[in-house]
This record gives C-alpha cells, sequence and structure tokens, in this order.
C-alpha cells in the first residue's frame, strides 16, 4: 500500500494516525524497547516534528548517531545523488566499487596511526553496519593476536571489560554485561570476558593472566551512567597494555566522532589505542555504518579471505554517506563546535544544579552531559521535558542524558536550558 502524502511539510512517510501507528508497533513489534509516547513524523537539524507540528527539541540525537543534526544537506544529498546516479545499492564484496575504496582511504586516515608500537604503516578500516558488529571484529582481533602472536592456546583467550559496560546486545557481547535483563534466559552465554571495576587501574592489574589478550573500553561510559573515568585511568590502560602485550581497543561508538569535544574520546588523556569502534554518526545517522580502525599490520595479521564479511557491510550507500559525514564533520568542526558549545551549556546547567533540590551532580565533556538527580529517577524528569518540548532520555535510571546534535545553535541551547530550569526548579 502506498503511504498518502499529506500537504504540510512535517507530516513525513504516511497519513496513519498517531493512534493507529502506536496500535501497528505494539501489535507487529517485539516489545524490546521502552518508548516515550511520540510518533515522530519529520526530523531536521536539531528538531523532531509530530504530526500535529508540535516541535521537540532533540537532545539524545540517536544516541550520537545524529551528531551533525538530522538530514544534514550535504549527507542527504550524497546519499541522493547516490539512489538517483545507480550507484548505491549493494552489489557483493567479490567486486571493488569506488565508494568503499575512497572511504576506506578517507576513514584509515581519519582516525591516528593506531597501535603505534606495531609501526608506523598507517591504518586500515574493516566496515560493519551496526555498532555492536565492529564491536566483534574488534574481540575477533584481541582474541587472535591472542592466540597467532602470543601463544594463548585457542579458546583460552580472555579480554578485560569492565562493570556497567554497554557494546551492544549481540550473545557474546550481553555474555559480559552487568545487565541481567540483557542476557538472563539467552544462554549458553560467551566465555573469555573478565568484568572488573570501570576505573580503577588496580582492578585490571589483578585481573591479568598469561590468557589475557586485551582490554576493551569505553573511555566515557554512556549508557552505565555517564560516567568519566579518573583521571589517568586511560593512560594507565594504555601503559600495562604496553608492558603486558595486550591490545587496547576503544569502543568510541557513542562517544567517538565530536560528541566529547575531542574528535575521539582518548584524545583527553593523549594516548592513542590499538584499535578504534566507529558507528552511529560516521554515516550522519541516515545509514547503518559502524568500522573497526587498527594498524594495517594487525589488520593483515588477523584478518584473511574467508575469516570475516558482511553483505552489507561497506556497500556503496553506506559509503558515500560515511565520506559526506567525514568531510562535514572536518569542515564544520564539529569537535570545536562541541568543545566551545558544551562548557557553555555544561555551566549554565550547573547554576540551575547549584539552586536544585534535584541534582546530584552535573558532569561531562563538550555535549554530553549528565545531570544526576538524587531520587535516582530520571525518567520521571524525561517525562516532564517531553510535554516542554525537549526528547531526552535517562541513562542507567539515575542520571539525565544531555546529547544533543552538535550543531544545536544558541537560540537552542536558550531553549533547552529554560525547560531544564523548569523542571529542575520546582
Ligand atoms: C558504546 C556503545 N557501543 C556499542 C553500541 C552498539 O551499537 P549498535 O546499537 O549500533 O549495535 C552502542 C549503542 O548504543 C554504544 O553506545
Amino acid at each position: 500500500m502506498t503511504p498518502m502524502k499529506k500537504l504540510q511539510d512535517f507530516t513525513g512517510f504516511s497519513d496513519k494516525t498517531d493512534d493507529a501507528i502506536f496500535h501497528m508497533e505494539n501489535d507487529f513489534g517485539a516489545h524490546h524497547y521502552e518508548r516515550i509516547q511520540v510518533v515522530v513524523r519529520h526530523a531536521r537539524g536539531c528538531w523532531l516534528t509530530d504530526d500535529k507540528g508540535n516541535k521537540y527539541l532533540d537532545c539524545l540525537a540517536a544516541y550520537s548517531a545524529a551528531n551533525p543534526g538530522h538530514h544534514h544537506p550535504a549527507i542527504t544529498g550524497a546519499v541522493m545523488d547516490a539512489l538517483n546516479g545507480h550507484y548505491a545499492s549493494v552489489l557483493s564484496n567479490v567486486v571493488f566499487t569506488d565508494p568503499l575504496g575512497v572511504f576506506l582511504s578517507e576513514a584509515a586516515r581519519f582516525a591516528p596511526q593506531m597501535a603505534p608500537r606495531f609501526g608506523n604503516h598507517g591504518n586500515k578500516v574493516l566496515p560493519k553496519n551496526g555498532g555492536v558488529e565492529s564491536v566483534e571484529t574488534a574481540i575477533k582481533t584481541m582474541r587472535y593476536y591472542g592466540f597467532k602472536q602470543k601463544g594463548i592456546p585457542d579458546g583460552k583467550q580472555e579480554i578485560i571489560v569492565f562493570n556497567n559496560n554497554f557494546h551492544g546486545r549481540t550473545i557474546s557481547v550481553v555474555s559480559f554485561s552487568s545487565s541481567k535483563k540483557y542476557k538472563e534466559g539467552f544462554g549458553p552465554l560467551t566465555p573469555g570476558f573478565v568484568s572488573v571495576e570501570f576505573g580503577s587501574i588496580e582492578a585490571v592489574k589483578n585481573a591479568i593472566t598469561p590468557n589475557t589478550c586485551g582490554i576493551l573500553v569505553e573511555p566515557f561510559q554512556g549508557e552505565g551512567g555517564m560516567i568519566i573515568p579518573p583521571k589517568g585511568f586511560l593512560a594507565g590502560l594504555r601503559q600495562l597494555c604496553d608492558e603486558n602485550d595486550l591490545l587496547l581497543m576503544a569502543d568510541e561508538i557513542q562517544v567517538g566522532m565530536g560528541r566529547t569535544g575531542k574528535k575521539f574520546c582518548f584524545e583527553h588523556e593523549n594516548i592513542v589505542p590499538d584499535g578504534v569502534i566507529l558507528g552511529k554518526a560516521l554515516s550522519g545517522g541516515l545509514v547503518p555504518l559502524s568500522a573497526f580502525i587498527t594498524n594495517t599490520k594487525l589488520m593483515d595479521m588477523v584478518f584473511s579471505k574467508g575469516s570475516d564479511g558482511s553483505t552489507f557491510g561497506g556497500y556503496p550507500l553506506a559509503c558515500v554517506a560515511g565520506t559526506a559525514s567525514l568531510k562535514v564533520f572536518e569542515e564544520e568542526n564539529l569537535a570545536e563546535q562541541s568543545a566551545q558549545k558544551g562548557e557553555i551549556l555544561k555551566k549554565r546547567i550547573q547554576e540551575i544544579a547549584d539552586r536544585s533540590l534535584h541534582v546530584k551532580e552535573v558532569r561531562g565533556k563538550g555535549l554530553f552531559i549528565g545531570i544526576e538527580v538524587k531520587d535516582g529517577n530520571a525518567m520521571d524528569f524525561c517525562r516532564k521535558l517531553l510535554k516542554l518540548g525537549l526528547v531526552v532520555n535517562d541513562s542507567h535510571g539515575h542520571t539525565i542524558r544531555i546529547s544533543p546534535p552538535l550543531v544545536i545553535n544558541e537560540e537552542e541551547m536558550d531553549f533547552l536550558v529554560d525547560r531544564l530550569e523548569k523542571v529542575l526548579i520546582e
């Protein structure tokens, strides 16, 4: 059935009522997400619009996927050109395509030399779709390195991860989640992961065994409650990895690409990991695209013909979006924008927090700011904020997560601060 278009420019895809959409999603979809009661018909820049023309400032930005703003014209234009020019569709990985070649070379140069202790060989990139798939690529890399280079018997490799991590939802990845609801009943779980306290170098040190092959870390935990590790933690991990010949993998799916005021969050401690995982904003939020980037020497050691693959991983449409998104990132200085606006916004939120009875702590870097509330129920505040025109959600139950598109302007920040003031000072 062809959806009927309405005349208003905010009506989007179909003429179904909101009630009809609620029923369709409830009746025909898995109930695997907690939802807020709004049907978004249109998304542009920092704003989401419903079918009555009500506008909501998007302070979630799809968990950083919409860093450059929704439907950024340059990225949307590149995608439309690819569709209209008939170079967008999935072919197969047996042929070469220019969108893939161009994207790989741009993404390889986007990151600093990964794993510099293996030599200055440049980077290589392995593209996938959802972020978790590239987390799996990083896990494979650490395990294979342990097996091939360190002589750990296959099946005995161990990877150190952190309590309250979030790296996605495949069986292997939920196997090392701290959250019962992510894994209960889904066993048998994947062995080979040791989870320790986030922020404790001592705990990591104690967890290292002769079978340890690597460490997987979020440089700033987003889903885990907006937790910034203590100063020196990432540098400490780097040092432990160097001393014990371990690979350090940074999951920058949510905190990379400018979100915390630097291109990569690991730059806050001037370290370079052995591999970095990107997703979400890598395509400007328009199509699924993730990537694992590492030193050429490591990529070539681990992956050979047949040892990995994906039908859509690196298909032309995603690569066109990815290349356009990397260009927008550089041309619009998104990291710089995030650093400058984040500093102002955090200060303004802190001023509200100082007068509020509800706020326990404000913490953040760049435009990645958490407001921890005292009674531990951040979602109550998020629901109130929705009524005032903000889409926001909680992190780990206790913290309101403020992560708008990095292109948010002054007026939009005023709108945001005004709404926060209303719900936090009452
Ligand atoms: C830090 C981190 N890693 C991995 C993922 C998983 O990405 P995806 O949902 O695209 O598989 C997410 C998603 O929120 C994330 O925030």
